[in-house]
């Protein structure tokens, strides 16, 4: 269990999750990791923890580099048990330990664990001095939980951003550029469509209030640090964080006897034929957090539901109810699907998507099988529906 170097004296002693492939419902097909750091110096310091099972691994790092019982203070970054899981086992080690943490961390770490430990709450413009370096903070509320912050070490230059910056990815190497960019690039889009998402105006606010350090090095709480590149995971996360999506469609969909499987096939070709390039997400293959990926790039969403039962497919309900928690903002949306006597699905897709905020095309609905004129018809529909709106997103 060796510890990592990420600077003189500041080592990442975390815990890499080789096995875990849902993440509450994210589909983590890569694993994951749980990022601690230790700084050494006059007081040392243990920047979060890890989930609860990896507090043995972390603990093992951090020996390698110095007693655990000699640390001084925690910085609870973030109360999420990803980061926090490990402290009471760590706490029971360092009963007289300082926590460091927003005034909402120290709230919910409170409602967590049941503990009263020695808190110090922070906010944006506190210092710590821990002796040769400082530790300033600065509040992210609501990227993605009230109480997240960051810590930014200015003798180092190393921002320790907690969720912000991470992707789920276990690896051998620590550092982005050891990886494909490509890999980290998909890996970082999806941990931000399927956690970061709703929180686009906020995630502004934190880039912000982040564009007056000055940093060298960014270190998040999962995946990879970055030592090399920092301008291109924070170009990222402002295109992201912008909700400017390119225009590209998703067409999600399940179907009973293939009629809306082949109403979703025109579609996407309809789409194309547009000029919108074109996802299919059939939801009997595609998990939904790797099509909220593709929503982060697609201005269209486009879903197509069988009735079921006088209702929609239970897989087009489970991926509505998670699109509608992430709210993608400035969507254009459209209902479709085949059905046999009720017809109630289009109805009910399309009203779950206005509600979440979707902007929608009419819907439309085919009877048992469609036909070839269907199809026609449903075609220029699509084609004739996005035209209006491709002039105004970004194209790649
Ligand atoms: Fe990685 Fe919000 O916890």
């Amino acid at each position: 269990m060796k510890p990592v170097k990420v600077a003189d004296g500041v080592w990442w002693v975390g815990a890499v999750d080789w096995d875990t492939r849902n993440f509450h419902g994210y589909s983590t097909m890569r694993g994951s990791t749980y990022n601690a750091y230790l700084i050494i110096d006059d007081k040392i310091t243990l920047i979060d923890t890890v989930k609860a099972p990896f507090f043995n691994e972390m603990m093992a790092r951090v020996s390698e580099v110095v007693d655990p019982a000699k640390i001084d203070i925690v910085v609870s970054n973030h109360v999420e048990m990803d980061h926090s899981g490990a402290l009471p086992l760590l706490m029971e080690k360092l009963p007289r330990a300082a926590v460091y943490t927003s005034p909402q961390g120290e709230k919910g770490l409170r409602l967590h664990y049941k503990q009263d430990w020695d808190f110090h709450t922070v906010k944006t413009g506190d210092v710590l001095n821990i002796g040769r370096r400082n530790l300033a903070f600065v509040s992210t509320p609501m990227v993605h939980w009230p109480d997240n912050m960051l810590t930014y070490c200015p003798e180092e230059k190393i921002l320790f951003s907690n969720d912000a910056f991470g992707e789920h990815l276990a690896s051998a190497e620590r550092f982005a550029d050891e990886v494909s960019l490509g890999v980290v690039e998909e890996e970082a889009a999806k941990y931000y469509a399927n956690i970061v998402m709703p929180y686009g105006a906020q995630t502004q606010k934190a880039l912000a209030a982040a564009a007056g350090l000055d940093i060298g090095i960014i270190a998040p709480s999962h995946g990879l640090i970055w030592r090399r590149d920092v301008p291109t995971v924070v170009g990222w996360y402002k295109k992201w964080s912008a909700d400017q999506p390119e225009n590209k469609a998703v067409v999600v969909y399940d179907s009973m006897w293939h009629s809306t499987e082949t109403m979703a096939l025109r579609v996407g070709d309809a789409l194309e034929r547009a000029g919108v390039p074109a996802k299919m997400c059939n939801l009997k293959t595609t998990h939904v957090s790797d099509i909220m990926t593709a929503v982060l790039f697609s201005k269209f969403i486009f879903v197509g539901s069988p009735t079921l039962n006088n209702g929609i497919m239970p897989t087009v309900s489970q991926f509505l109810t998670y699109l509608a928690g992430l709210a993608p903002k400035n969507r254009v949306g459209f209902a479709f699907g085949s059905y046999g006597w009720g017809g109630q699905s289009v109805g009910i897709v399309d009203k779950i998507m206005r509600e979440a905020g979707v902007e929608m095309l009419d819907s439309v609905r085919i009877q048992y099988i469609p036909d070839e004129a269907q199809l026609q018809s449903l075609s220029a529909h699509v084609e004739q529906g996005v035209r209006p709106y491709l002039g105004t997103s970004q194209t790649e």
